[in-house]
C-alpha cells in the first residue's frame, strides 16, 4: 500500500561498497551490490519522502526519479554526506564503506617487481560516527554487517555512533546481506530490539527499517 509517512522529509540514504584507489588500475573495495540502499532510496520515494541516494561502487540502474550523487571514496561519501547534511531529517547508512585504505595512491602504474609487497593501511575517517557527533535534529540510521554476534556489536555501534537506529544484518545467513535481492535483519534502538524480521525481499525490508525511521520522528515530535 502507497503510505505517505515521509511526505515533507528529507531521506538520505548511502549504497555501495567504497572504492580505495591503489593506482590508476586497482583498489580495494568490498562485496556490496548496492541493492540494499538503492531498495531503501526507492521505498523513501514511495513514502513521500525527498531523496538523496548517495552511490559508491554499484552495479544498479540508477532509479529515475531519485537524486544520485555518485562517489568513490569513504573520504568522498563523507564530503557528499557533509553537502546533504544540514536539511536531512533522516540520514541511512547501507554503504560498505573501507576502514583502511591505502596511504599512497601512486599516480602510475605500480610495476611488478619483487617477491613480496607491502601495501600500508591508514584509517579512513568513520563518517557515521563524526556525523553521530554532529547530530542536531537528525535521526540517524546505521547498519552493522556482522558474521556473528551480530546484535551485541551492532548494538555497540549504536551506542559508539551516537546512532538513533540501527540494522543488524548477520551476512552469514544464507539469503542475507551481501549481492542478494533478500535480506534478514533486526532492528534496534537504545532500549532495544525494535523489531526482529525473517527472510524479507530487500525492498520489503527497506520499508520496515523507513516506517521505524518514520515512527520515530513522530515519536520524538519532528
Ligand atoms: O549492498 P548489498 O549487496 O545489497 O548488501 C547490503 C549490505 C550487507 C552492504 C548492507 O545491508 C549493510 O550491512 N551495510 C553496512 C556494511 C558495513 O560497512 O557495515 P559495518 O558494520 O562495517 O559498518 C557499520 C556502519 O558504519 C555502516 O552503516 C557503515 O555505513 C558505517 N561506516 C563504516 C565505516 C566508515 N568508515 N564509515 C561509516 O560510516
Amino acid at each position: 500500500e502507497a503510505n505517505r509517512k515521509l511526505g515533507g522529509k528529507k531521506v538520505v540514504i548511502t549504497a555501495g561498497g567504497t572504492v580505495e584507489r591503489i593506482d590508476p588500475v586497482r583498489y580495494i573495495s568490498n562485496d556490496s551490490s548496492g541493492k540494499m540502499g538503492f531498495a531503501l532510496a526507492r521505498a523513501a520515494k514511495e513514502m513521500g519522502a525527498e531523496v538523496t541516494l548517495i552511490a559508491a561502487r554499484t552495479d544498479e540502474a540508477p532509479p529515475g526519479d531519485i537524486r544520485v550523487v555518485r562517489v568513490q571514496s569513504a573520504d568522498d561519501m563523507y564530503q557528499a554526506v557533509s553537502a546533504e547534511w544540514d536539511d536531512c531529517d533522516i540520514l541511512i547508512k547501507a554503504a560498505a564503506v573501507a576502514d583502511y585504505r591505502p596511504r599512497e595512491r601512486a599516480e602510475t602504474k605500480i610495476k611488478k617487481a619483487g617477491d613480496t609487497m607491502t601495501l600500508e593501511l591508514v584509517k579512513t575517517v568513520d563518517i557515521l560516527e563524526s556525523f553521530g557527533q554532529r547530530k542536531t535534529s537528525q535521526l540517524l540510521v546505521g547498519f552493522a554487517a556482522e558474521t556473528g554476534n551480530a546484535e551485541m556489536y551492532a548494538r555497540d555501534k549504536l551506542v559508539r555512533k551516537n546512532l538513533d537506529l540501527i540494522v543488524a544484518n548477520d551476512v552469514g545467513q544464507p539469503g542475507a546481506g551481501f549481492g542478494v535481492d533478500t535480506n534478514i535483519v533486526s532492528i534496534y534502538d537504545r532500549s532495544g530490539l525494535v523489531e526482529e524480521l525473517p527472510l524479507l525481499s530487500k525492498d520489503e525490508v527497506a520499508r520496515r527499517i523507513l516506517s521505524a525511521a518514520g515512527d520515530r520522528l513522530k515519536e520524538e515530535g519532528r
